[in-house]
């Protein structure tokens, strides 16, 4: 089970849930457009994770170090994040 910390709400991700999904399903206004890794659009930080985040696939979008893409990475554990969309 995985547990998502923002810094509005605490949950679980369900199995085969995505970090965007389990945004979108608790409440959080996030921003997407593709969901397969290339727009960019729903990049968030983390800021800490008990597990690495990594991706099915290597996504097109270009992001920072402690930039994640929701709609597409793949969490396990425990990961705090700042759910506020990444504004250019
Ligand atoms: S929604 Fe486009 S990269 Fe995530």
């Amino acid at each position: 089970m995985t547990w998502v910390m923002t810094s509005k709400k605490q949950f679980y991700l369900h199995d085969d849930e995505s970090l965007l999904d389990g945004l979108l399903r608790t409440g959080h206004e996030v921003n997407y457009q593709c969901r397969e890794g290339y727009c960019g659009s729903c990049r968030i930080r983390r800021i800490a994770s008990s597990h690495p985040v990594d991706y099915p696939f290597q996504p097109l979008a270009m992001i920072e170090d402690d930039e994640i893409l929701s709609c597409c990475c793949r969490v396990q554990g425990v990961i705090y994040i700042n759910h506020e969309s990444i504004k250019d």
